[in-house]
């Protein structure tokens, strides 16, 4: 039933209400925290948490009735048809029926335009919609994806491409963003390790604050703002198996010492909106976690945004075996202080009655919608709920030529060299006849990787393109699939003619991977084999005796032990969205220098999983000659790269590491100085990375824990001193009571370009 002969003069006393609070706000007001006003009942399990515009909050809630609450707390998504997202009849007449806080998937202008006016102008109170979309890694300028991302060791380049993945987004009518992912995920197999920036705690946390920081910018009341969102919590990163969705058991140490800081991180840096997870923590369904919501991110951290649920997540808690039924997923979805419910609807047919029967407080339910109407004041929607949607502003700001620039910039940044034998890169620009073999070479549907938003693939320069506009016209450029990008097909029905070419080539670029859906989520995979043919089309084109390199395209690390062995030059080149071709034939041509360096442990294969950088040492450290130590009987314990790793076509030199102390106390602080040189000829990004190890405490620690790294350019034969500063609170860990202490006893120090070759030193904690 539509509601729209429903009189509009509410919706305007609202507008009116809210602007009245408007003209007497300043600026200043609009960051200003105070307490909701909304009362505490003694028994409450509600948390009240503080609003930024508590009266306006409240001057709109006063007038919803619990049916017009509920429907606050509702999110559904919008489709997709070949002409662009469409919302299903169904749910839009939700709106009409005031039964929808905000939608996903909804983007352009015309389309949340359309949804907007129908909230605004078609319902009794006319509360506007919030309008969400997964904006990973670019809006329609399609950045690297995360992991690639991750591998620039620069959060602020990342920040800055946030900040144009926030103006495209919020000039295509969006106000929310789904990102980032800050799950550690040590396990290649989990195909979502392709949205994190990898296994380390650190990392994860730096490049989360710096897309919140892009995203949410100074002011969310600045339309080229958008609110983001810190996911999933909790340790989504780790399910058993690598299976996505799996159950997740870790103890409450690892979580707090490794899953939990970026999170931390995350609020203070004011994100303001968490997503719950899909798997269970400690049995509990994180959807439903009092543990998580309530104690940690509540009590302990304070956070004072919403939190919504993952995709269907409450209803989830049926099949987990944790909820009877949905009233009771209510419940204890509610009481857990998560605020929205994605796709569900279990908060919007289940919480009046449970509110009716006394089961859920109704303040529980108010404050979960005066969470969310205080993002809207927030955003600037109850003064001008059509502010996003601007057509003018839309044309002018998607794909703008520098937002393309500054995406081929990240792109370059974003490549790891992994091998390059006798200089075999970079190649020469006159070598007669390139052939580019592998299905993903002319390839631009794969290279927006998993997470698209806005992207379309037809933008995208493949890397036959790029290697033709890097090169002179004379020179031939060459192209055969050779196999196909599929896991279960390994038809060799391409295979003559890409070996004609390779024979006939001065040099062969193999361009191989995953396709685009082979990771993210729900893409979890049991080996890291190159998918179909892929491994013997290599192989056989190595045996031509061209020379080969080898560029890998995928999500995730890959098992490349045999072109480790016999390949001379290996570039891993991710997906890096709009620009990738351009980006790649860059590297391999020499016009851009290689930095970035791998951010997770490369597995040398997928038995040795998980096999993070971060271990412990056992009882029984590995000793090839040596029979009962831990180890492998048939594989290294090493990665076949190691954290940190990435090469450059110059050579660095670490020289001269420092300590300004030879003692601190637990509260005290040191600098780490050491000098780098570039002993090369050509000018490269250098990533200087500084760990720690405790070496004897009350709870063991870990070999080597990443704390600080700093990327920076050196010309040929220029040594830069480095200088790191190194906390005392930086190096506290959680004692047998899970209190944060830092013990006396040494600190080994180390210093390098990667986890494995590093020079140390130490001091004494007091
Ligand atoms: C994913 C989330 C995503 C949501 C909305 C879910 O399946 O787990 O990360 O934000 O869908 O698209």
């Amino acid at each position: 039933m539509k509601m729209n002969q429903q009189p509009l003069n509410i919706s305007f006393l609202v507008l009116l209400a809210a602007s009245f609070f408007m003209t007497s706000c300043d600026t200043a007001d609009r960051t200003h925290v105070t307490d909701t006003r909304v009362t505490r009942s003694s028994d409450s399990p509600v948390r009240f948490t503080e609003l930024r515009h508590p009266e306006k909050v409240d001057s709109v809630l006063a007038l919803m009735t619990m049916e017009e609450k509920v429907g606050q707390l509702n999110l559904l998504s919008s489709g997709f048809a070949e002409t662009g997202p469409v919302l299903s009849e169904e749910y839009r007449d939700m709106i009409f029926e005031s039964k929808l806080g905000g939608v996903f998937n909804a983007h352009t202008v015309e389309h949340t335009l359309d949804l907007q006016r129908i909230a605004v102008e078609e319902t009794r109170l006319g509360i506007p919609l919030l309008f969400a979309f997964d904006v990973i890694h670019g809006h329609r300028t399609i950045f690297p994806v995360p992991l690639a991302e991750s591998a620039t060791w620069d959060p602020e380049l990342i920040r800055k491409a946030s900040r144009i993945a926030a103006k495209e987004a919020s000039a295509a009518g969006l106000h929310w963003t789904f990102t980032p992912m800050i799950d550690i995920s040590p396990d290649p197999r989990w195909g979502r390790i392709v949205e994190s920036q990898g296994e380390d705690p650190l990392l994860n946390a730096r490049f989360g604050v710096a897309r919140i920081e892009g995203f949410q910018g100074d002011d969310l009341y600045d339309v080229t703002t958008i609110l983001a969102t810190a996911k999933h919590f909790a340790a989504y990163g780790v399910p058993e198996a690598g299976r996505d969705y799996n159950t997740v058991d870790i103890s409450e140490r690892t979580l707090r010492e490794f899953h939990l800081p970026p999170f931390k991180a995350a609020v203070e840096a004011d994100v303001r909106t968490f997503m719950t997870a899909f798997n269970e923590y400690d049995g509990v369904p994180a959807t439903g976690s009092d543990f998580l919501f309530n104690r940690i991110l509540r009590d302990e951290w304070g956070f004072d945004g919403f939190v919504v649920t993952d995709y269907t997540a409450i209803m989830e808690m049926m099949p987990h075996g944790y909820a009877r039924d949905e009233a009771h997923a209510a419940e204890l979805s509610i009481n857990a202080n998560v605020d929205m419910d994605m796709m569900s609807q279990i908060f919007l047919n289940e919480l009046p009655g449970l509110v009716d029967q006394g089961i859920v407080h109704e303040e529980q339910v108010d404050m979960a919608v005066a969470r969310i109407l205080d993002m809207k004041f927030e955003l600037g929607l109850f003064d001008d709920p059509y502010r996003y949607s601007d057509y003018d502003r839309e044309a002018e700001t998607i794909m703008r030529e520098d937002f393309l620039e500054f995406a081929l910039e990240v792109a370059q940044k974003s490549i790891v060299l992994l091998k390059n034998e006798e200089q075999a890169l970079p190649l020469s620009k006159d070598a007669g006849h390139i052939a580019v073999i592998g299905p993903l070479g002319d390839n631009q549907y794969d290279l927006l990787g998993s997470w698209s938003a806005a992207g379309e693939w037809s933008d995208n320069v493949t890397l036959l393109q790029g290697i033709r506009n890097a090169v002179p016209e004379n020179v031939r450029v060459s192209h055969a699939d050779g196999a196909p990008l599929d896991l279960h097909d390994d038809s060799r029905a391409g295979f003559e003619e890409a070996l004609r070419l390779a024979r006939q080539a001065d040099v062969v670029i193999m361009a191989l991977g995953e396709g685009r859906h082979m990771s993210g989520e729900a893409a979890s995979r049991t080996t890291l084999n190159l998918p179909g043919a892929q491994q013997d089309l290599l192989e056989a084109v190595h045996a031509t005796g061209t020379p080969v390199v080898l560029v890998l395209m995928a999500g995730r690390p890959l098992d490349i032990r045999w072109a480790d062995e016999h390949i001379p030059a290996i570039v891993n080149a991710w997906y890096l969205g709009t620009r990738s071709g351009d980006a790649i034939a860059s590297v391999l041509f020499g016009d851009h220098n290689p930095g970035g360096k791998l951010t997770i442990s490369w597995p040398y294969n997928v038995g040795q999983i998980p096999n993070y950088y971060y271990a412990k040492k056992t009882g029984r450290p590995m000793d090839p000659d040596q029979r009962y130590t831990s180890k492998f009987i048939d594989a290294p314990n090493a990665p076949l790269y190691p954290f940190g790793y990435g090469l450059s076509y110059t050579t660095y030199e670490y020289d001269n590491l420092q300590l300004s102390e030879t003692g601190i106390s637990n509260e005290g602080r040191l600098s780490v100085s050491v000098d780098v040189t570039n002993t090369g000829d050509v000018t490269g990004d250098e990533i200087i990375q500084l760990y720690t190890r405790k070496m004897v405490a009350s709870v063991t620690r870990p070999v080597r824990q990443l704390r600080d790294f700093t990327r920076i350019t050196l010309e040929p034969g220029e040594t830069r001193t480095v200088v790191f500063e190194l906390d005392a609170a930086q190096l506290y860990y959680l004692d047998q009571q899970l209190e944060p202490v830092l013990e006396s006893g040494t600190v080994m120090v180390y210093v390098g370009p990667n986890v494995a070759e590093t020079l140390e030193a130490s001091f004494e904690v007091r």
